[in-house]
């Protein structure tokens, strides 16, 4: 991998990849959006989980997943008894894409396209921190670990072997897929299998005692 996005180096640690990260201008969705909000957690993590892009909260907090899915992300690790502070949790792209509508910010699913030239990071990220697994939460996170478009329920539940390294992907539903079922019925059952499916992670991660 060459340096990227006008930097004249390659980062070589994951705080480095972080502060470059921060001037990222690679596409445009740097400009309305607050700060890139970079991968957190220990930088010889065995499991990585990627989400889809931040979401309002995370945008503000410069943190991924400390909103509504981030929530349900939480209690699908502690319901795994997976430490969160043991893994590193990122995203496929790292600014907020979003439709103003009056003073809210409207999430917008991010295009291939952008997913395409974020994915620089994400493979960084992975090659620095050379985990175990990766989880995938969602199509696009899934697409973004791939490099192509695959679908929730052909890949779902598996444990695909990466090229290049002893890397196993696992891919799962976004937890904000479970947020939007209207029926809460199929909202619990949902619930229960992505419960089901974090929890095939934590073999992978030293675990709090639950
Ligand atoms: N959704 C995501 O995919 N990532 C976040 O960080 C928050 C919401």
């Amino acid at each position: 991998m060459e340096a990227f996005g006008g930097f004249n180096r390659k980062p070589e640690d994951i705080e480095e990849a972080r502060e470059q990260a921060k001037h990222c201008k690679a596409c445009p969705l740097w400009e309305p959006a607050t700060q890139t909000v970079f991968g957190e957690g220990p930088a010889d993590a065995s499991v990585i989980f990627v989400g889809e892009q931040p979401g309002d909260q995370e945008d503000l907090a410069g943190h991924p997943f400390v909103g509504p899915a981030g929530k349900v992300f939480n209690e699908a690790l502690a319901n795994a008894g997976i430490d969160r502070a043991q893994a590193y949790v990122t995203n496929a792209v790292k600014h907020f894409k979003f439709e103003p509508r009056g003073k809210r910010r409207i999430h917008s699913k991010p295009s291939m396209g952008e997913v395409k030239v974020c994915r620089w990071w994400l493979e960084l990220e992975r090659e620095l921190i050379a985990p175990k697994l990766i989880v995938a939460l969602g199509a696009t996170a899934a697409a973004a670990v791939l490099g192509r478009t695959v679908t929730i329920r052909d890949t779902r539940s598996k444990l695909i072997d990466l090229p290049g390294g002893d890397t196993k992907l696992l891919v799962t539903v976004h937890p904000a897929y479970i947020l939007r079922l209207p029926d809460p019925e199929a909202q619990a059952r949902e619930r229960e299998a992505f419960f089901a499916d974090m929890a095939r992670a934590k073999d992978y991660v030293p675990q709090i005692a639950l």
